[in-house]
């Protein structure tokens, strides 16, 4: 089945070649350990599990139940300026790069049960 290994190992390449344009993927990757250190900027407001406590402010959206891709998109969109009435959001996301958004958007759209 030299073919078909062949034909993974292209794949492999093409998608190894597509993570390397994109802009931060240069970086080594972020570890469990520094993404829950990021992590910790985040849940003073939306809570440890994604979610904000009881009795907080309720102009804070819950991030628990989103997908990844959703909570990138919304990161993304706030550091670019494109969230019409955002307050905190834009100024925070400019402190974070690519990767660290995406290793955030992954650690929030995991139940808190199921991180490292
Ligand atoms: C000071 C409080 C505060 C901190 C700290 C904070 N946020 Fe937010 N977050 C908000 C508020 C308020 C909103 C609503 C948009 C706005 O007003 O900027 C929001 C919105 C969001 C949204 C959009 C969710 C949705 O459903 O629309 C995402 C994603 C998000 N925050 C991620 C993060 C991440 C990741 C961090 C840590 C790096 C973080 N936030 C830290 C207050 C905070």
């Amino acid at each position: 089945m030299a073919g078909s290994t062949d034909a993974l190992g292209a794949r492999t390449l093409a998608a190894c070649a597509l993570l390397w344009l994109q802009p931060g993927a240069a970086q080594p990757p972020i570890s469990p350990q520094d993404t829950a250190l990021l992590a910790g900027n985040c849940v003073t407001c939306h809570g440890p599990g994604g979610q904000p406590p009881a009795g907080a402010d309720t102009s804070i959206p819950g991030l628990r139940g989103q997908s990844s891709a959703a909570l990138l998109e919304r990161m993304q969109a706030f550091q670019a300026g494109r969230v019409a009435g955002a307050t905190v959001m834009p100024l925070l996301m400019q402190g974070y790069d690519v990767a660290q958004m995406q290793a955030l958007a992954r650690w929030f759209a995991k139940p808190p049960a199921e991180r490292p």
